[in-house]
C-alpha cells in the first residue's frame, strides 16, 4: 500500500531521527539476553527476530544469550518431573540436565536461530560447550538460616556458575557477520554439563566483548518496588536494600546480580526491560529515556 506525502514525511522523519542512535551504537557489542518467558507468543517472537536483523543491517553487533525455563519445565511436566527452585535457580539432577540440553540447546535455540533468519539475518546457534565458549564449575548456594550457627550448604545438582569465557568463537562468528545465538549450557572440568543461569552467562559474556550494553529482556515492565511500581534506575546500594527486605526474590535475583556485576566489570550500562512490549530492544536503543530499569554500578 504506498504511503501519502504526509505519512511518508513521518517516515523519513523517524528515520532521520534513528541517525544519533546509529552513529553512537555502529560498531558496537550489544548483548541481549532473552529470557523464556518473554518467548511466549508467535508475534513477538517474529518482532523480537526482527529486531536484532535491523540491529545487525544498520552496524550493531547484537549478541543473543537465551533462557527457557517456561520450556524446560513444560517438557519436565510431560515427562512427570516437578519443577523445584532455590534462589531462582532450577535444582537439576542428570535426568533434569538432559531435558535442560535438549530443550536449550536444540529446540529453543534452533527456534530462535531460525526466526532471525527467516528476517533475514544470518544467526549459528551455540551452546558453552561449541568452541569451548563456556568453561562452568559447580555453583553451591549457602543459606543462613536465624538458628543456624554455620551456613546451611544445599546442593542444586548440575547447576553452574561461569568460570571463565572463551570468547573467539564469538568473535569469530561476528568477524564473519554472524548473529551468535548462546543456550547457557556450560562445561565443567571433567567434561559435566552444567545448567547455568542465562542471566549469568549473558553479564559475563558482555563483560569478556566489552560490550556498550547488556539488555535483560523479561516478563515485567522492570524491577517493581513493594508497590509494584517500575523502577527506572538503581545502583548497588539500593538493590541490596530491596533483596534484604525481599522485594527482589527469585528469578530477579541473579538477574539483578549479573547486571551489577557486568556493569562494574566494565560494561557501559544495564537495562532490564519487558520483552512482552513489542519492539522493545529498539525503544531502548533508539529513545534517550529508554524503558525499563537501568542498573548502574
Ligand atoms: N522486585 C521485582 N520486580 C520484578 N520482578 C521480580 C521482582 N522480584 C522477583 N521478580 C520475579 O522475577 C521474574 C523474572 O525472572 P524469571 O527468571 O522468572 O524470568 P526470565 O529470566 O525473564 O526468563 P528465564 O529464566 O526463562 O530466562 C518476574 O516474573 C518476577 O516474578
Ligand atoms: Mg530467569
Amino acid at each position: 500500500m504506498a504511503l501519502d506525502a504526509q505519512a511518508a514525511t513521518q517516515v523519513a522523519h523517524v528515520l532521520t531521527e534513528s541517525l544519533p542512535y546509529i552513529r553512537r551504537f555502529s560498531g558496537k557489542t550489544l548483548v541481549v539476553k532473552y529470557g523464556g518467558n518473554a518467548m511466549e507468543n508467535e508475534h513477538l517472537k517474529s518482532s523480537f527476530a526482527r529486531d536484532i536483523v535491523l540491529m545487525k543491517l544498520v552496524g550493531f553487533n547484537p549478541v543473543v544469550v537465551h533462557g527457557g525455563g517456561p520450556q524446560i519445565s513444560q517438557l519436565l511436566k510431560r515427562i512427570g518431573k516437578e519443577s523445584r527452585f532455590v534462589d531462582g535457580m532450577r535444582v537439576t539432577d542428570s535426568e533434569t540436565m538432559d531435558v535442560v540440553e535438549m530443550v536449550l540447546g536444540g529446540l529453543v535455540n534452533k527456534e530462535i536461530v531460525n526466526n532471525i533468519n527467516r528476517q533475514g539475518g544470518c544467526a549459528v546457534g551455540l551452546t558453552g560447550k561449541d568452541g569451548d565458549l563456556i568453561h562452568a564449575r559447580k555453583l553451591t548456594i549457602t543459606h543462613q538460616g536465624p538458628d543456624l550457627k554455620v551456613p546451611e550448604i544445599i546442593d542444586i545438582g548440575h547447576v553452574g556458575e561461569v568460570a571463565s569465557i572463551d570468547k573467539s568463537i564469538i568473535e569469530t562468528l561476528t568477524g564473519g557477520n554472524f548473529i551468535p545465538v548462546i543456550a547457557p549450557i556450560g562445561v565443567g572440568p571433567d567434561g559435566q554439563s552444567y545448567n547455568i543461569n542465562a542471566d549469568l552467562v549473558a553479564g559475563k559474556i558482555a563483560e569478556v566483548l566489552r560490550a556498550e550494553k547488556l539488555i535483560l529482556l523479561t516478563d515485567t515492565t522492570g524491577v517493581l518496588d513493594q508497590q509494584g511500581a517500575l523502577l527506572t534506575g538503581l545502583d548497588a546500594r539500593q538493590v541490596q536494600a530491596l533483596i534484604d527486605n525481599g522485594t527482589i526474590h527469585g528469578g530477579m535475583l541473579p538477574k539483578i546480580a549479573c547486571a551489577l556485576d557486568a556493569v562494574r566489570g566494565g560494561v557501559k550500562a544495564a537495562h532490564i526491560i519487558d520483552g512482552r512490549i513489542e519492539h522493545a530492544v529498539l525503544v531502548e536503543l533508539f529513545t534517550d529515556a529508554g524503558i525499563g530499569t537501568k542498573i548502574q554500578g
